[in-house]
């Protein structure tokens, strides 16, 4: 028996990945740009074992054995797994075992609820070919593995590195130059921390590939957003990370969010991924700024929202604004359940003793 174990972390898009190309091969119609989580709080963490008795590949995600369709997303990654096996170690290691032929026995657990509408799919199909490549000792570096996870959930593609990454679109039809990098490591700007607000935990209505189909078919917004809107935005974000520029890239990152949800607004029939819960924590963050922004408090802002395919809220900030954020938050959105404190921010008595 081989085994090998691996995780990967959740990544949160600054700049939205939103449109496909080709479906198939799963090429977006712009770039993109995420930060990827820490390892230890929301990650997949999966195990992939080949061995001679296994009569076909199965996959279980956390406990529950899934239908592997031929010739869909997970059979595509695991079959180009195989491929490049044999390419890259068996047809230059006569001696190596060939694993490339043995079947797959693979379990992913996610350490988070899958349904609370986080981005699991990224941080598992980013898990399932990391956990492939360890154990087919693949020489392959995360940017060639991308191509791979990118086959399975597009946005897995940048879970395969830490800290800031880019997804260039490319322009090959082949999809060999749409691959993900890194544009700066997790040690680079730790001072950034994400808080998540589940404003609910209910499956979305509209499946991120659906949605972005009819988008595609039907918004005129969107193909302004891809020719006069993204190129521009990844160039300065990018510059705005590696000058750890927080207000500039609060900027960017809400204003993407915002267009991003215009888009699916643009949409026929339109796509509602935000609710009013949502909406209201934009208002209380836009607050927070309009008077961290006054020349008076230093003129910069404090804090950048950003919404993805569902109602939840992730909010980036230096960790010197944290606490105040977590209190302005409780504030307004009180919580039947106790507010879960993991880093200690409020001390022995819990919000509000400073
Ligand atoms: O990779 P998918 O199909 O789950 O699409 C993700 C799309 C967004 O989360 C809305 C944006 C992004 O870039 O992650």
């Amino acid at each position: 028996m081989f085994i090998a174990t691996t995780s990967a972390p959740v990544n949160i898009a600054c700049i939205k990945y939103w449109g496909k190309r080709d479906t198939k091969l799963i090429l977006p119609t712009n770039s993109s740009l995420s930060v990827t989580l820490d390892q230890d709080h929301l990650r997949s963490t999966t195990t992939s074992r080949a061995d001679a008795s296994f009569t076909k590949d199965r996959l279980w995600l956390n406990g529950v054995e899934e239908d592997i369709k031929p010739g869909g997303r997970m059979a595509t990654c695991i079959a180009e797994m195989k491929r490049l096996r044999k390419e890259l170690v068996e047809n230059v290691d006569t001696s190596a075992p060939t694993l490339s032929t043995l079947f797959v026995h693979i379990a992913s657990y996610n350490n988070f609820p899958t349904a609370a509408g986080l981005a699991s799919s990224a941080s598992g199909f980013a898990a399932l070919t990391a956990s492939l490549a360890a154990l087919y000792a693949l020489p392959s570096p995360p940017t060639e593995l991308s191509l791979i996870a990118r086959q399975g959930s597009g946005s897995a593609c940048r879970s395969l590195m830490g800290g800031f990454v880019a997804w260039n679109a490319g322009t090959l039809d082949s999809g060999v130059d749409s691959h993900a990098v890194q544009i700066a490591a997790e040690t680079h700007w730790p001072d950034i921390h994400a808080l998540i607000c589940v404003v609910s935990d209910t499956k979305k209505g509209t499946s991120s590939t659906s949605g972005m189909q009819r988008t595609v078919e039907t918004s005129p917004l969107l193909q302004h957003r891809i020719k006069h809107v993204v190129p521009q935005r990844m160039k300065t974000i990018s510059e705005a990370i590696l000058a750890k520029d927080f207000d500039r890239f609060a900027e960017i990152t809400m204003a993407d969010s915002n267009q991003f949800h215009a888009v699916c607004l643009d949409t026929s029939p339109p796509i509602f991924y935000m609710n009013d819960v949502s909406r209201a924590i934009i208002a209380v963050i836009e607050e927070y700024n309009r008077v961290a922004l006054l020349p008076e408090n230093g003129g910069k802002r404090k804090a950048a929202y950003t919404y993805d395919a569902g109602p939840n809220a992730v909010i980036y900030a230096p960790a010197a604004h944290i606490k105040e954020i977590i209190s302005l938050i409780a504030h307004f959105f009180p919580q039947q359940e106790t507010f879960k404190d993991p880093f200690g921010l409020f001390g022995p008595n819990g919000i509000g003793t400073g």
